[in-house]
């Protein structure tokens, strides 16, 4: 198969083609436009290891660019994105531009040069919103969502929330729409926190990573809110295997949405967080507190029972060893 990765020098795209050129089975392109600080790092690393994939240094806002890559590809993982809640609130129209503009450019092109393509579309738990609505409950450490004791599935109520939510909401939908209009093979995968090797964790975006960055390094970081925010946390290379069960059954999925994340087995407080690495590193960890930030969810735990079922799906690496995993890659790389 001929694959192409959009935003595949970023945490979730460079793992995934690593997946990939390691089986050796699959001639991989990467579109990149290098904008995440440490794209340009990740993409080193795999260029290191597998010479010959082939890399566009080019913006999913080009057309043009666009064209050129899509042409005659089997399968498409669209992962490019302006991924910021707190950079989409600065700069909307960017935001705009790069999230909606850029996944329709994908999927014009799909449906004018290569209808029979697959189409994975990796989408957000902030097509939910904030879910003010729903009654909360709270404990020492974390908060509970009183009457989702599986979490929220596919049915809830759409509510894009911050222009993040709006532009990956509204990329979301028109991913579902062109296989009910077109008949392309779409799917949308919509992420909870993922988490992994290789993410450039910062205060805006990849929390697990940067707090542990932050107690690895003793410097301060500040939490928004009161830190009992909760959120299932599912590590990348389960993320990757949801994705491949679903390209298997394209023909009999396409059009369908799922929700992905640890589910409510693997939920994790910044709070938790904290008190978990205070107890694997033996040192204190500093922190303060601030606002909470727009649009932020107390909680948000994925029903996952849907990825179970119709992509015979499971979780391999639990929270426990995925925190491990990752705490033990950071000492090592950071
Ligand atoms: N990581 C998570 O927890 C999470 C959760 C929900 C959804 N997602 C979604 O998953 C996808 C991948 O996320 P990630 O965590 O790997 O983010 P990332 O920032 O590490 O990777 C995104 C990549 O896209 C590239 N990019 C950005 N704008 C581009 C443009 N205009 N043209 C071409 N390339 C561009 C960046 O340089 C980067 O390499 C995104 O669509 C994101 O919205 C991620």
């Amino acid at each position: 198969m001929k694959i192409l990765i959009t935003g595949g020098a970023g945490f979730i795209g460079v793992n995934l083609a690593h997946y990939l050129l390691k089986q050796k089975k699959d001639e991989l392109i990467i579109l990149d436009n290098l904008s995440r600080p440490g794209s340009e790092k990740n993409l080193a690393w795999l260029q290191k290891i597998y010479p010959h994939f082939k890399f566009i240094p080019a913006d999913v806002r080009d057309y043009q660019a666009v064209v050129s890559s899509v042409k005659k590809i089997d399968l498409i993982y669209h992962l490019a994105a302006q991924v910021a809640v707190t950079t989409s609130v600065m700069d909307p129209i960017t935001d705009f531009e790069v999230n909606v503009r850029g996944t329709l450019n994908l999927l014009e092109v799909v449906r004018k040069e290569n209808p029979e393509a697959v189409f994975i579309f990796s989408s957000t738990n902030k097509v939910y919103g904030g879910l003010q609505n729903l009654t909360l409950s709270e404990k020492v450490g974390r908060y509970f969502l009183t009457g989702f004791p599986k979490g929220i599935s596919e049915t809830m109520n759409l509510d894009f929330y911050s222009p993040y939510g709006c532009s990956k909401g509204a990329a979301d939908q028109y991913v579902r729409d062109y296989s009910r209009i077109y008949g392309l093979k779409t799917m949308v995968f919509r992420q909870s926190c993922i988490y992994g090797p290789h993410q450039s964790g910062n205060e805006d975006q990849g929390w697990i990573t940067y707090i542990m960055l932050c107690a690895l390094s003793g410097n301060e970081f500040t939490i928004y809110g009161d830190g009992k925010q909760v959120r299932d946390i599912l590590f990348v290379d389960d993320l990757i295997s949801a994705f491949e069960s679903g390209i298997r059954k394209a023909n009999t999925l396409k059009g369908e949405v799922f929700n992905l994340g640890g589910g409510k087995d693997n939920i994790l407080s910044l709070l938790e967080l904290i008190a978990w690495l205070e107890e694997h590193l033996k040192t204190k960890v500093r922190y303060k507190f601030s606002r909470w930030r727009p649009g932020d969810q107390r909680v948000y735990i994925s029903d996952i029972r849907k990825a179970q079922k119709e992509l015979d799906w499971q979780i391999l690496i639990p929270k426990e060893k995925g925190l491990r995993k990752l705490l033990s890659w950071l000492k090592e790389n950071r």
